[in-house]
């Protein structure tokens, strides 16, 4: 069995992102989600979610493709999680490309190509005008 994992925040949870998964669970048979936790994404991020990371986390767990939701809670844990897991594969957004590289010493890496046009961000602004 083929093991893929990804990692995100994914808050105000959208079509990019559910692009992103299906195109992840494409990749193999099990897809794995580290989620940032609050935590992590307000200490090393300096990001504040809207969503909290259990809500989060139900929203993902709720999406076809993915099978396992883990929360992300340091950068480094990238690492042990593949070795854990016995992941095949990593794969992000683009926004990565060149980041992760140094995990090619454990498993695949791709970088997938982001949705245009849509972000959490995006969403948060437009909502403001
Ligand atoms: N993603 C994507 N296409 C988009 C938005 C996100 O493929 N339009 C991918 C990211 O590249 C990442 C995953 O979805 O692999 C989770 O992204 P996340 O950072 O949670 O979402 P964003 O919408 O990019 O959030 P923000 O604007 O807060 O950075």
């Amino acid at each position: 069995m083929k093991k893929v994992i990804t990692y995100g925040t994914f808050d105000l949870l959208h079509y990019g992102h559910v692009n992103l998964l299906r195109r992840a669970k494409e990749l193999g048979d099990y897809l794995i989600v580290a989620i940032s936790t609050d935590e992590f994404n307000w200490n090393q991020k300096q990001k504040k979610c809207y969503f909290t990371f259990e809500e989060r986390k139900k929203l993902v767990e709720a999406i076809r493709y993915v099978d396992l939701v883990i929360p992300e809670e340091s950068w480094d844990q990238k690492v042990s999680d593949v070795k854990e897991f016995k992941v095949d594969t990593f794969v992000i957004g683009d926004d990565w490309e060149g980041k992760f590289d140094f995990l090619k010493n454990y498993c695949e890496v791709v970088y997938l190509p982001r949705t245009p046009e849509i972000s959490t961000t995006q969403i948060k602004k437009d909502l403001k005008k």
